[in-house]
């Protein structure tokens, strides 16, 4: 009997998650994709935890009754924070994978023993970011720069980051890290990446930028392997959105056209 595709879903506030949805395609084949922008409640990085928990656990509930998800990607650190550790005692039979800013290879691989941090300030402010930081700083000494960037998830979404506000901002949150001769920079929010030439431009090309879209898909990767699944075949990607979204964004970083479809 031919077994059925495994079923995932992947959420995020927006199109950030979709950074992940492409370390995923290139990862994870023959299996069913669902994946929501919550564009009517971004951005998620302003919002209390109370809040975000109520987002996150409306949307996996919404996937289990209509796609009968296997797995779950919580591709956004902000909604990580505030709501894995309820998801995991909620959905016990449902795979899990979470969000963490990338702070491990970046201590590990930084020569200037100095990382930059940029993430949500809802992330940055959260217990979670505060254990994992405490639970890396026995791997060496590290100075960690950390900046919340209120607005840069808005310019991405809007696509304004090449105007000269957003300009001005991030070259304002950088300064720090430009100054202390910061070598490695983590992407703590998965929108971050899209915004990646801007800051390469203003903190100098050789600058390195950590993101955790592959460590997310090959942990998924894993999990699946447990349950059976076959890695072939097509991945069936099918987008759904809670507000507007901008579809020729999509359709670049989805990598073909796509349809979303308004829930
Ligand atoms: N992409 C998200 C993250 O990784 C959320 C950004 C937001 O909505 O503020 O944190």
């Amino acid at each position: 009997m031919k077994r059925e595709a495994l079923k995932i879903g992947v959420f995020d506030s927006g199109l950030g998650g979709l950074t992940v949805l492409q370390a995923i395609s290139s990862t994870i084949k023959g299996a069913k994709l669902f994946y929501i922008a919550d564009t009517k409640n971004a951005p998620y990085g302003n919002k209390t935890s109370q809040q975000i928990l109520q987002y996150v656990l409306d949307i996996t509930d919404y996937f289990i009754e209509n796609h009968q998800i296997d797995a779950l990607v919580v591709a956004c650190n902000t909604a990580t924070s505030a709501s894995i550790a309820t998801l995991r005692e909620r959905y016990p039979n449902l795979m899990i994978v979470g969000t963490e800013p990338a702070i491990k290879p970046a201590i590990e691989q930084t020569q200037t023993a100095k990382v930059g941090v940029l993430a949500t300030p809802a992330t940055l402010r959260g217990d979670k970011y505060q254990s994992l930081v405490e639970r890396l700083s026995g791997i060496k000494e590290v100075e960690l720069f950390e900046q919340a960037c209120p607005g840069l998830v808005e310019h991405i979404e809007n696509r304004t980051l090449e105007s000269k506000e957003s300009r001005a901002l991030l070259t304002a949150w950088l300064l720090p890290m430009k100054r202390a001769k910061v070598d490695t920079i983590v992407l703590g929010c998965t929108h971050y990446p899209l915004a990646s030439s801007a800051i390469k431009e203003i903190m100098s090309e050789s600058v390195t930028l950590l993101d955790s879209g592959m460590a997310i898909a090959n942990r998924l990767f894993t999990l699946l392997k447990e349950r059976g699944h076959k890695n072939s075949g097509n991945l069936e990607i099918n987008l759904y959105t809670t507000g507007k979204i901008d579809k020729d964004f999509v359709d670049t970083l989805v990598g073909k056209p796509i349809e979303p479809i308004t829930l």
